[in-house]
C-alpha cells in the first residue's frame, strides 16, 4: 500500500502527468484538495473509488482517512493543485506518514507559475535581464513570513518574482516593490491560468492596481520584474553561431569534437558543454 502524492496541475484537467493519471486510475481511494483541484481530474478515479474532498477536513481527519486505507491495504491518490513542492501542505502530511510507517511516493505536477508564464507567452529568465525566478508570497492570516523573506529583499536581486497567494494584497506588493524596481517595472497578473476563463492584466507597478478587475480574486499570480516587459535582451549562447559546445563542436580541434570529450571532462563538469 502506498500513498501517492500527485501534483494535479494548475486547473486544466489535461495538465496532469501520465504517471499521475495512471496512479489515480489505479488507486481505490482518492483524497483531493477541493479548493483548487479541478473536479474533472476525478474522472480518472475507478468507478467504485472512495473520493473525499479534504478542503473541510483537519490534518488529523486526513491522516485518519489515510490510516484506514493503509489498514485495508488500499493505495491512496492524494491530489494537490499545481506541484507539491510549494504551498501544498505535503510536508506536514509526510511527517505524519513517516511517524506511522506508511509508505508514500511523490509525482510532481505543473506549477501555477509555469502555467502563468505559458499563458503570457513569456520566458521568465531572459539572458542579460533576469536569470532567477523567486517563488514567493506575502504574509497571510495563517502564515507569517520568516524574517528576511520580504519582497523588498527579493527585489534587491532584480529577479523575476512570482508572487502567490497575494492578489488581495496587491497594493502592499506595489508599495514594497516600487522603491526597488521603479514605478515603470512591468507587472502581469494571471488569473486562473489554464482554466477556460483565464484572464491576464498587464501594466507597470504604478498602473496595475487600477487595472485589476475585482472579480480576479483568489487564484491569481502576480509576476513582477524587468524580464516581463523586455524585448531588449541578448540571444543565449546555446544556439549562437560560433559558440563551441558539446552538441555543436565548431572545429576538429574543439574539446567537444569526437574523441575530445573524455580529455575535457573538466570543462563538461563546469557546465561549459
Ligand atoms: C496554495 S497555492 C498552491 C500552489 C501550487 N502548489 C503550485 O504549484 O502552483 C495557491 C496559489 O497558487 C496560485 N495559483 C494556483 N493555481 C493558479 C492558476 N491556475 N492561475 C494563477 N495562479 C494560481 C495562486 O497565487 C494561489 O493563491
Amino acid at each position: 500500500m502506498t500513498v501517492h502524492f500527485i501534483g494535479a496541475g494548475p486547473g486544466a484537467p489535461d495538465l496532469l502527468t501520465l504517471r499521475g493519471r495512471d496512479l489515480i486510475a489505479a488507486s481505490p481511494v482518492c483524497l483531493y484538495a477541493g479548493s483548487l483541484v479541478p473536479e474533472a481530474i476525478l474522472d480518472h478515479c475507478p468507478a467504485d473509488a472512495r473520493i473525499v474532498n479534504t478542503a473541510p477536513l483537519s490534518l488529523d481527519e486526513i491522516v485518519d482517512e489515510i490510516a484506514r486505507a493503509h489498514a485495508a491495504g488500499q493505495d491512496v491518490a492524494r491530489l494537490h493543485s499545481g506541484d507539491l513542492s510549494v504551498w501544498s501542505a505535503m510536508g506536514e502530511q509526510l511527517r505524519r506518514l513517516r511517524a506511522l510507517g506508511i509508505p508514500y511516493a511523490i509525482t510532481p505536477g505543473v506549477p501555477a507559475f509555469a502555467a502563468a508564464a505559458a499563458t503570457l507567452g513569456q520566458e521568465l529568465t531572459l539572458p542579460g535581464v533576469a536569470q532567477s525566478v523567486v517563488l514567493t508570497r506575502t504574509p497571510g492570516r495563517a502564515s507569517a513570513m520568516p524574517d528576511g523573506e520580504t519582497l523588498a529583499n527579493f527585489a534587491r536581486s532584480g529577479a523575476t518574482l512570482a508572487i502567490h497567494l497575494s492578489i488581495h494584497n496587491l497594493e502592499q506588493v506595489v508599495a514594497e516593490l516600487a522603491p526597488r524596481y521603479g514605478d515603470d517595472c512591468p507587472v502581469a497578473i494571471v488569473w486562473r491560468a489554464s482554466w477556460p476563463d483565464q484572464k491576464v492584466i498587464r501594466g507597470r507597478l504604478d498602473t496595475i492596481a487600477a487595472r485589476l478587475d475585482p472579480a480576479m480574486n483568489r487564484t491569481a499570480l502576480i509576476l513582477v520584474g524587468p524580464a516581463l516587459g523586455s524585448a531588449d535582451f541578448d540571444d543565449s549562447c546555446l544556439y549562437a553561431i560560433g559558440y563551441d559546445r558539446r552538441f555543436r563542436p565548431q572545429s576538429a580541434d574543439s574539446p567537444f569534437a569526437e574523441g575530445g570529450i573524455r580529455e575535457h571532462e573538466g570543462a563538461e563538469r563546469e557546465g561549459e558543454a
